[in-house]
């Protein structure tokens, strides 16, 4: 999700105690009055549906209760042509000039590959129980097909890994697919679009279930095949790159259901009497509410937006079928514009059953909401395309908070209404939440990070909520642990708990204060008491400066040498003049400045 449909438009919002409309549902002082009361009436249910936003619970999680972080194998691994390695997509897609932001590849990134004992101990550091990575598929079969060549260097890493993290008692949950294709199956039959990628897809899971499957019980064949879909083959934003208008998402998604299924079934005959491991999906879904919760249209509209987005994907696997709102949409629209079937492929009979209840729990990725209202396509029966077969508007409301990725508003009820949602839709199916978490974008380095504690502390606490209403919520994915590359954004949007400084080529890690505020929620395993909470919350900001320092001066230290390193090279262009050395000297004197500043500060208070 390094971006998003830039199809939304932001417009302001009236809100009414939490409740929006776009037109007040009745234009009289009454009506006010009435929603005024049954907004205070609200306040002390408990009941999701009523928009009770603004309250926070305190409580604790069940027993058991798994809390993580992640990453994944191109953002974080490095060593990108290393050990026997073949090339992905996003090696190839990253080299091409103008596609990532500063045109940034994952070459190196947080070079994870060499770090697997530094970052065990970052994870220790936070205590916690699970942590999530994904298997590159090339690093362990070079060009994708199994019977071409395994390279063991790629399988003794991942060994590695998953038996460091065990001895930590730190527990494995695996992504399968975190969307670094084998180039040579891109190039030689188009990827996705081709269903020959179920089979490949297959073999390399079988692979990993054989050599990692007495260790690891929790897979997850795909991460976030909605984003797959439509930025690799929509709008080609991401990896491969393919812009087929109105039909190349249908059918990448259409493939990566069956290969999903097929996989699922290996797993149940092949290797779970033996291995008793679970496995399953990891679907992203922002929330749509409607704007208008008094017209219909809207409401409809808002439960197309999730039918189109998580539902695409989950219904078939729940149900065995797509959405029936996607095949009346997409239908009739392909009829309009002349088409003999629809651009959203059907399944057999068959194929339903087989795709029906292929899922032992299910990943939820959950970053946003929006806004949703009905608005037929303005460009008209011609256009052809995923977003406008969806006939409708995604707003924002521009008070809500937006720190870092310009999708990214913290719309912390939203997670609530998306998880009873699923609880409702799916019947109420184990729900593992794989990724949650906010990003900052800023050219200075900033380790007290007190926005991210509040958008943990929110949704976190909503995620709280939903488990009160009855959804089956096993575990909790901060995303991500470290800083790292964020697809078409590059390193420009950090959405790390330890900073990684990319300009050093050991890539030094540090804590924001996040990490602190996280691992009290862990050790408490929820939120005890409103003063306990503030009092965390103080803690890590105060801890942060320190850090902060730390880095300053590391940073200081290597824009030293960056500097002497660009006057002696007589290519230096003036960018990176800017960026390389103005910039960070700028940041660090200003961090400096504010430590001292906050030293004599806090020295006059006592
Ligand atoms: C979802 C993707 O799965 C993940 O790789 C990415 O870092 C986050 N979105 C944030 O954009």
């Amino acid at each position: 999700m390094g971006s998003h449909p830039s199809s939304y438009i932001r417009e302001d919002l009236i809100s009414l105690c939490g409740r929006r409309t776009m037109q007040p549902c009745c234009g009289n002082s009454v009506c006010h009055v009435l929603m005024l009361v049954l907004c205070l009436s609200a306040a002390e249910d408990f009941d999701w549906t009523k928009n009770n936003h603004g309250s926070f619970y305190y409580g604790t999680f069940p027993t058991g209760f798994s809390w993580g972080a992640g990453g994944s194998a191109y953002q974080t691994e490095g060593a990108w042509d290393k050990d026997g390695k073949g090339l992905s997509i996003w090696d190839v897609f990253s080299h091409k000039k103008g596609k990532i932001q500063l045109n940034d590849t994952g070459d190196s990134s947080c070079e994870s590959y060499y770090k697997i004992k530094d970052d065990i101990s970052l994870m220790k550091e936070i205590r916690l129980n699970h942590y999530r990575f994904s298997i590159s598929w090339p690093r362990i079969i070079p060009t994708g097909v199994k019977s071409d060549h395994v390279n063991g260097k790629g399988i003794q890493f991942y060994d590695e890994l998953i038996d460091h993290l065990l001895e930590n008692h730190i527990t494995p949950i695996v992504t399968l697919y975190h969307w670094d294709l084998p180039q040579v199956l891109q190039e030689k039959y188009g990827g996705w679009q081709n269903i020959s990628m179920v089979n490949h897809f297959n073999d390399f899971a079988n692979l990993c279930f054989e050599k990692f499957g007495d260790r690891v019980k929790h897979w997850i064949t795909f991460n976030n095949p909605w984003s797959m879909a439509v930025e690799g083959y929509e709008t080609g934003e991401h990896a491969p790159g393919l812009k087929l208008r109105g039909t190349g998402a249908y059918r990448a998604a259409h493939h990566i259901i069956k290969a999903h299924a097929k996989v699922w079934h290996t797993y149940d005959t092949q290797w779970r009497a033996k291995q008793k491991g679970l496995v399953g999906i990891s679907l992203s879904g922002d929330w749509g509410e409607p704007v208008d919760i008094s017209n219909q249209k809207d409401i409809e509209a808002a439960e197309r937006y999730v039918q189109f987005y998580l539902g695409w994907f989950a219904t078939p696997i729940f149900h065995g079928d797509y959405p029936q709102v996607m095949k009346d949409f997409v239908g009739r629209k392909s009829v309009q514009q002349g088409l003999g079937t629809s651009r959203l492929p059907v399944f057999s009979s068959q194929e339903k059953s087989y795709i029906k209840g292929t899922c032992d729990f299910l990943g939820i990725g959950h970053f946003t909401t929006r806004y949703i209202t009905q608005r037929n396509d303005p460009t008209g029966r011609s256009s052809n395309s995923y977003f406008t077969d969806r006939d409708l508007a995604e707003l924002v409301d521009p008070r809500w908070p937006d720190p870092g990725s310009e999708w990214l508003y913290s719309v912390p009820w939203g997670f609530r209404r998306l998880l009873n949602f699923v609880k409702t839709q799916y019947g109420n199916p184990m729900i593992y939440v794989t990724e949650n978490g906010v990003s900052e974008k800023m050219m200075c380095t900033e380790l007290c990070d007190e926005w991210r504690i509040q958008y943990y502390k929110d949704y976190i606490n909503e995620m709280l909520k939903a488990i009160r209403d009855g959804v089956n919520v096993k575990g909790y994915t901060a995303w991500s642990l470290l800083d790292k590359f964020e697809w078409d954004e590059g390193y420009s949007e950090r959405f790390g708990l330890y900073y990684v400084d990319f300009r050093n080529k050991n890539k030094p890690r540090y804590p924001k204060a996040s990490v602190q505020f996280y691992k009290r929620i862990i050790s408490s395993n929820g939120f005890p008491n409103q003063r306990e909470v503030e009092n965390w919350r103080r803690k890590a900001v105060e801890m942060c400066s320190s850090s902060n320092q730390l880095l300053a001066a590391e940073e200081q230290r290597s824009t030293a040498a960056n500097i002497l390193r660009l006057i002696h090279d007589p290519l230096t262009s003036h960018m990176e003049m800017v960026t390389e050395i103005v910039v960070p000297t700028v940041c660090t004197l200003s961090i400096l400045i504010s430590a001292v500043l906050l030293m004599f500060l806090l020295r006059r208070r006592n």
